[in-house]
């Protein structure tokens, strides 16, 4: 029934009608619709739409190298090579694809039409080159939930593609699935920024997406998760972080995701989780962490680590968790440590420090036991002064003397005919 929105008015003028089934054929033919075909023939109880008459594209219109579904409310534009986002897309559209494109920009306003695309719901972009997302690519789109940005090297997105172009007023995205999964474009496009802070000033402007309920953010060579990049997405449930570089989680916080769901973080470089994060992880009421194929390294600073993973609910497949390091320790599982399994190296002790202070009291010590020694023996060594000084005065005075000598013209010529 909603469909019947955009037929004519039964009693049109017959060229238009002829002209508009031979679009329906024409557009529909590839999507096989059974009520569309129906509602072709039997249109007659239906809504008058006056706009019709004056536009090129008739509301319902299907773009060229498209396939529209007006009964499933979708049009799919896919491994077409476009360009730009059609001019012309039905208002009717729920779910867009646009996947496998050349896109390359999405400008401000890409998808604001007149009137608005109210029903877009689902938006994928997955693959289509895009490098650039421009200040409120997004704008006008008042019901899109879901957005799939994956597959594109997002050498620039804009701090504000998810909120406004207009910084000042950030209205809430209505966004909930953000799908940002292999954005990381190759090393040489991606000048010397920082992709994390590039991607996290996105998601944190204007708090537009605290509805967000679902984040991905796999195989994007994350090193870290930037500090503050959760504060701003409260309503999280669903963050995948798969297949980054992800070294530590100590600077980050989730102590603010209370509604936190899932945690992926297989396929890092977690080296261990310590105390805050733990804490922080248990605190959070309906979690499940994922943290297989990490090389986990089991000296004693995993001290902590294991003791927890033998009581807490929160990992699953806690049992599959194995050592990487130290090569003693390898493929241990982590679930079967006890404390005294987990040492440090003793020729590198756990802390450096102590040792440097230790260092530095015992030269304290040496120096000052020579000052001692020295001022015990200070009269030996006034006495030993002076006799340095002598002999210095000595010898200083027998060099004087030759240096007269020498320099005596008479003196050097007595010498030299002695010497015939
Ligand atoms: C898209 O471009 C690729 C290469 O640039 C070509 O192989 C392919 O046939 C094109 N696809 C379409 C639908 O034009
Ligand atoms: C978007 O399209 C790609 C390519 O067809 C597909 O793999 C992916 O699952 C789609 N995303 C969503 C959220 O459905
Ligand atoms: C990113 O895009 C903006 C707007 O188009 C432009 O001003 C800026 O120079 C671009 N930055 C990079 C690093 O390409
Ligand atoms: C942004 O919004 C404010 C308040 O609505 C308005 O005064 C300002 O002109 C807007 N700026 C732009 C660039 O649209
Ligand atoms: C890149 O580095 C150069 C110098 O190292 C600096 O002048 C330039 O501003 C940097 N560019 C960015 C986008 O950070
Ligand atoms: C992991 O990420 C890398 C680089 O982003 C990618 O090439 C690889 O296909 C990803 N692996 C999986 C299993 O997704
Ligand atoms: C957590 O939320 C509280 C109150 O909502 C806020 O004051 C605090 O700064 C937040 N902490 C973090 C780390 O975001
Ligand atoms: C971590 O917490 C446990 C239990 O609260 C405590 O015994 C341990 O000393 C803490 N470890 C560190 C390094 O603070
Ligand atoms: C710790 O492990 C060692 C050998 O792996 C074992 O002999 C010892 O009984 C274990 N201690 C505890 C308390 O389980």
């Amino acid at each position: 029934m909603p469909g019947g929105c955009f037929r004519g008015p039964a009693a049109g003028d017959g060229r238009l009608r002829l002209a508009r089934l031979t679009l329906v054929l024409l557009g529909w033919v590839s999507s096989s619709s059974p009520t569309s075909s129906a509602s072709s023939s039997t249109s007659s109880a239906s809504s008058p739409v006056s706009a019709v008459s004056a536009q090129p594209s008739l509301p319902g219109h299907c773009p060229p190298l498209c396939e529209c579904s007006e009964a499933a409310r979708t049009v799919k534009c896919v491994n077409r090579n476009l360009t730009e986002v059609p001019a012309d897309l039905p208002p009717y559209v729920r779910n867009l694809f646009l996947t496998g494109n050349q896109l390359a920009v999405l400008p401000a306003g890409a998808f604001a039409r007149r009137p608005p695309l109210a029903e877009l719901a689902a938006l994928n972009l997955s693959g289509s080159r895009l490098e650039e997302v421009r200040a409120g690519a997004f704008e006008h789109l008042p019901s899109l939930r879901q957005l799939d940005l994956s597959h594109n090297p997002l050498a620039n997105l804009s701090r504000f593609a998810f909120s406004g172009s207009n910084a000042s007023v950030s209205a809430p995205s209505p966004l909930v699935e953000l799908i940002l999964n292999h954005i990381v474009p190759p090393g040489d496009e991606r000048q010397n920024r920082s992709f994390e802070g590039m991607v996290a000033a996105a998601l944190r402007a204007g708090h537009a997406l605290r509805g967000l309920r679902r984040l991905e953010l796999a195989s994007n060579h994350f090193l870290y998760l930037p500090r503050d990049v959760l504060a701003q997405l409260p309503a999280l449930r669903h963050l995948d972080l798969r297949n980054n570089s992800l070294v530590s989680l100590t600077y980050v916080s989730l102590r603010n995701l209370t509604h936190l769901e899932s945690l992926h973080l297989e396929d890092n470089a977690l080296k261990v989780l310590h105390n805050g994060t733990l804490t922080e992880l248990q605190g959070l009421p309906h979690v499940r962490v994922f943290l297989d194929n990490n090389p986990w390294v089991c000296d004693c600073h995993m001290t902590d680590m294991v003791a927890w993973l033998k009581d807490t609910e929160v990992v699953q497949g806690k049992a599959r968790l194995t050592c990487a390091f130290p090569e003693k320790m390898r493929d241990r599982v982590l679930l079967q440590l006890n404390s005294s399994d987990l040492d440090c190296d003793p020729i590198l002790p756990p802390s450096l420090q102590t040792s440097y202070v230790f260092l530095g009291i015992v030269l304290a010590l040496i120096g000052a036991i020579f000052l001692l020694v020295l001022y015990l023996n200070r009269k030996g060594i006034k006495k030993w002064m002076h006799n340095i000084r002598d002999a210095c005065r000595d010898h200083m005075e027998g060099y004087h003397y030759r240096y007269e000598i020498n320099a005596d013209p008479r003196l050097t010529n007595l010498s030299s005919n002695s010497d015939v």
